[in-house]
């Protein structure tokens, strides 16, 4: 009696979650854009989804076809496709005179990463912003194994979780990374909530989801501070052009060091070969012939360094200007 039971629920289990899906699992991602949740546990992934050509065709004679290819069967404004594994399809529809009407993409959601790489600090989605004006960039690295596939972003959802939000997001023209713009952000409020981005990415018809959750005040990062030769020993550190006003407001604290370069192109700042010094004044003492590495954060928030900006007291140049003037006053 056990044992039947047992059986009957296993039997149970896998018409509730087995071949035949339910309807839930699957859902809009917006106009003409349907997904399918695949799960890749499972040998067999069969989902039913209804399409509809449109409202104004209804009683028509609808005929389909799935990838600007072979015609379907089904006819009718309102069919219903079986989607196996992740075999997804674009699924138009035309009226009987052969013009088309419609057209409904329909995505296969799995688990697997593939479509984005995962770097170390970074993770999939990696986002910055230069300043508290309420814009940021996310940047991605596109995976290795695309197999010459193009994969695109399909949508771009900006939210902060319980709020109305107002964010915008586009692609930027390099296809590498999106620019968000939060209409409401307030840089003298307390960020109370964080923005919850997702980006669906889309190869074939494939749909990866990726999405982060962070404040602005934790991903701001400066640019590179401006650094001012004064004259041979001093120097004056100005802020970057991007940062924002006033700067009483927004005050940046610089760290500094001093590296001795023999050649200028090999010449970098984040070699952790001598100990950085954080300072306040803006006019700092150099010492002759070293360079000097500067950057800044702001200094309220324990967000990123800005990258470092390196500056030496350029004395050959001098020297050569001192010979034309020389060569001036010999000709005079
Ligand atoms: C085409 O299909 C979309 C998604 O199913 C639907 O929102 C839209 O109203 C349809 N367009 C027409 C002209 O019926
Ligand atoms: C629908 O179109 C098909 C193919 O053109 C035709 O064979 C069929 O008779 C039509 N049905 C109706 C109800 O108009
Ligand atoms: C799907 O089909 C429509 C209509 O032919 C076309 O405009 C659209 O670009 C296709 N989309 C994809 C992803 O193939
Ligand atoms: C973030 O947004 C995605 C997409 O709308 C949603 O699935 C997810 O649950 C959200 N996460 C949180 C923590 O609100
Ligand atoms: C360089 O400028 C600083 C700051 O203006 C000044 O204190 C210093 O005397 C100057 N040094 C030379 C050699 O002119
Ligand atoms: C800032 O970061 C350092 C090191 O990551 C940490 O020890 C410190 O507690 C942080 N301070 C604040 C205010 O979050």
């Amino acid at each position: 009696m056990f044992f039947l039971l047992f059986e009957s629920l296993l039997f149970l289990q896998f018409f509730a979650v087995g071949a035949i899906k339910i309807p839930e699992s699957y859902w809009t991602l917006k106009p003409n854009v349907l997904v399918v949740d695949v799960d890749t546990d499972k040998d067999v992934n069969m989902v039913e989804v209804p399409l509809i050509c449109g409202e104004a065709y209804e009683g028509e004679n609808v005929t389909w076809t799935k990838n600007q290819g072979e015609g379907l069967e089904a006819k009718g404004n309102k069919i219903t496709v079986t989607i196996e594994g992740w075999k997804g399809g674009n699924y138009s529809c035309f009226n009987t005179e052969g013009s088309y009407l419609n057209h409904s993409l329909v995505l296969a959601q799995w688990t697997f990463r593939k479509i984005i790489k995962n770097t170390p600090d970074k993770g999939y989605i990696h986002c910055s912003t230069n300043n508290y004006g309420g814009s940021f960039q996310c940047s991605w690295t596109w995976g290795a194994n695309r197999d010459g596939r193009v994969a695109v972003v399909a949508h771009i959802k900006a939210t902060r979780s319980h709020s109305e939000s107002n964010i915008n997001c586009h692609l930027d023209s390099s296809g590498q990374s999106i620019t968000c713009l939060d209409q409401d952000y307030c840089p003298y409020a307390e960020e109370v909530e964080r923005i919850n981005l997702t980006i669906y990415f889309r190869s074939n018809f494939v749909v990866e989801t990726y999405s982060t959750k962070f404040y602005i005040m934790d991903i701001v990062k400066p640019d590179m501070v401006v650094i001012n030769g004064i004259n041979q020993t001093s120097v004056e550190l100005g802020y970057p052009q991007s940062w924002s006003t006033p700067a009483s407001y927004f005050p940046l604290t610089f760290q500094v060091k001093e590296i001795r370069c023999r050649k200028r192109n090999k010449c970098d700042c984040s070699n952790p070969n001598s100990q950085e010094e954080i300072v306040k004044s803006h006019q700092l003492p150099v010492t002759k012939g070293m360079t000097v590495c500067v950057r800044a954060r702001d200094e309220f928030c324990n967000s990123s360094w800005s990258e470092w900006s390196q500056h030496k007291c350029n004395t050959r140049k001098n020297r050569r200007q001192r010979n034309r003037k020389n060569k001036l006053n010999k000709i005079f």
